[in-house]
C-alpha cells in the first residue's frame, strides 16, 4: 500500500491585543487533519475536502494547503505527485487561523513524507506562502504559532525572524467563536496604514510589558498590557454585542480579553479550568442576547504544534 500521513494542526490566537501581526499562540482544539499520500502523476493534486461546506477550493492555486506543499516541493526541485486530502475540524473565516492549520498541517506531512528534508524555519517559509492565498498578506502569527507550539513573537519579516516566549503553563484560554464570518484580506483593510506616535509608544510598552509577565506569570501585568489600538476599535463593529462578550469575560473574573486574530472569535486567559468554563458560559450568554449562535473552546497554550496522528 502506497505510504500515506495523518497530520493534526492546531487553531491559534494571533495578534492578542497588542501584538497585531507580532504576537499569537497554539490551542489545544480545535484544529485541521490533512492526509498526504505520494501519487503517480507528478502533480500535487487536492482530492478530497470536507467540513468545509463546500467553501474552501480544490484548485491546486487556490487552495492554502496544496500552494504551501508546492512550495516545498519546488525549493527542492522535486516533481513527485501528492494527493492531499482535507478534513476541516474548524469553523472557516473565524479569526482561528484555519486557513494556516491547513498550511501546516499540509507542509510538515510534506516533510515527513519526504524523510524530514526541512527544519521548521524552512517549513515556516513554505506555510506562510500557502497561507498567502487566503490572506492574500504575509502574516505570521498564525502560521508560526501552529507550526512551532507554544506562543510566538514575530520579530520579524523577510525572512520571518520569530522568537518562542515562555509562558504560564497553567493558563487556560476560553474562546468564544460566533457563528458570523469575517474575511481576513476585508478585515485588514479596515486597519489604518499609519500609527500615530503616542499610540505606537503605548503599543510597544504594552508588548514588552506582555512578554515580562507572560515570562514571570505575572497575571495583573498579562492582563493590564493586551489592549489594542490597532485593530478593536474597527475590527469590533463586525462583531454584535462585541464590547458586552468582553465585559462579560472581564466581569466572571478573565485576566484579559480581545478579539482573535481578524475576529470573529473572542479569547479570554484565565488561571484555572473553572474561571475558563465560568467565563465561556459568560461569553456565550451575553452573546445569545444577539440572538447570535456560538460555540465555546476551552483550552490551555498547546506547547507541540502539529502531530503526526496516523
Ligand atoms: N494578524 C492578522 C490580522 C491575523 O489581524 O489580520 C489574521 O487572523
Amino acid at each position: 500500500m502506497e505510504k500515506t500521513i495523518k497530520v493534526f494542526a492546531p487553531a491559534t490566537v494571533s495578534n492578542v491585543g497588542c501584538g497585531f501581526d507580532t504576537l499569537g499562540f497554539a490551542l489545544n482544539e480545535p484544529g485541521d487533519i490533512v492526509i498526504l499520500k505520494k501519487n503517480n502523476l507528478n502533480k500535487i493534486k487536492v482530492t478530497k475536502i470536507t467540513g468545509d461546506k463546500g467553501a474552501i477550493s480544490k484548485k491546486m492555486e487556490e487552495n492554502t494547503a496544496s500552494m504551501a506543499v508546492k512550495h516545498l516541493l519546488s525549493k527542492l526541485n522535486d516533481s513527485i505527485g501528492i494527493d492531499i486530502e482535507i478534513r476541516k475540524k474548524m469553523p472557516l473565516s473565524s479569526g482561528l487561523g484555519s486557513s494556516a492549520a491547513s498550511a501546516v498541517a499540509a507542509v510538515f506531512a510534506a516533510n515527513k513524507l519526504l524523510n524530514n528534508p526541512f527544519s521548521k524555519n524552512e517549513l515556516l517559509e513554505f506555510a506562510l506562502l500557502g497561507e498567502k492565498v487566503a490572506s492574500k498578506a504575509i502574516h505570521a502569527d498564525n502560521v508560526a504559532p501552529c507550526l512551532f507550539g507554544g506562543f510566538i513573537l514575530v520579530r520579524d519579516y523577510n525572512p520571518a525572524d520569530i522568537v518562542e516566549l515562555n509562558y504560564p503553563r497553567n493558563m487556560y484560554c476560553t474562546v468564544l467563536y460566533p457563528q458570523l464570518k469575517i474575511n481576513t484580506s476585508e478585515a485588514r483593510k479596515l486597519i489604518k496604514k499609519n500609527l500615530q506616535l503616542t499610540k505606537a509608544r503605548r503599543h510597544f510598552g504594552n508588548i514588552g510589558a506582555l512578554v515580562a509577565g507572560l515570562n514571570n506569570s505575572d497575571y495583573e501585568l498579562i492582563g493590564k498590557s493586551i489592549v489594542d489600538e490597532i485593530s478593536e476599535p474597527f475590527r469590533s463593529k463586525l462583531i454584535p454585542g462585541y464590547f458586552d462578550i468582553k465585559n462579560a469575560a472581564l466581569t466572571a473574573g478573565a485576566i484579559a480579553c480581545n478579539i482573535s486574530g481578524s475576529g470573529p472569535s473572542i479569547f479570554a486567559f484565565s488561571k484555572n479550568q473553572k474561571e475558563a468554563n465560568k467565563i465561556g458560559a459568560e461569553m456565550m450568554l451575553a452573546l445569545k442576547k444577539k440572538n447570535i449562535q456560538g460555540k465555546v473552546y476551552i483550552s490551555k497554550i498547546n506547547p507541540n504544534g502539529p502531530k503526526v496522528i496516523g
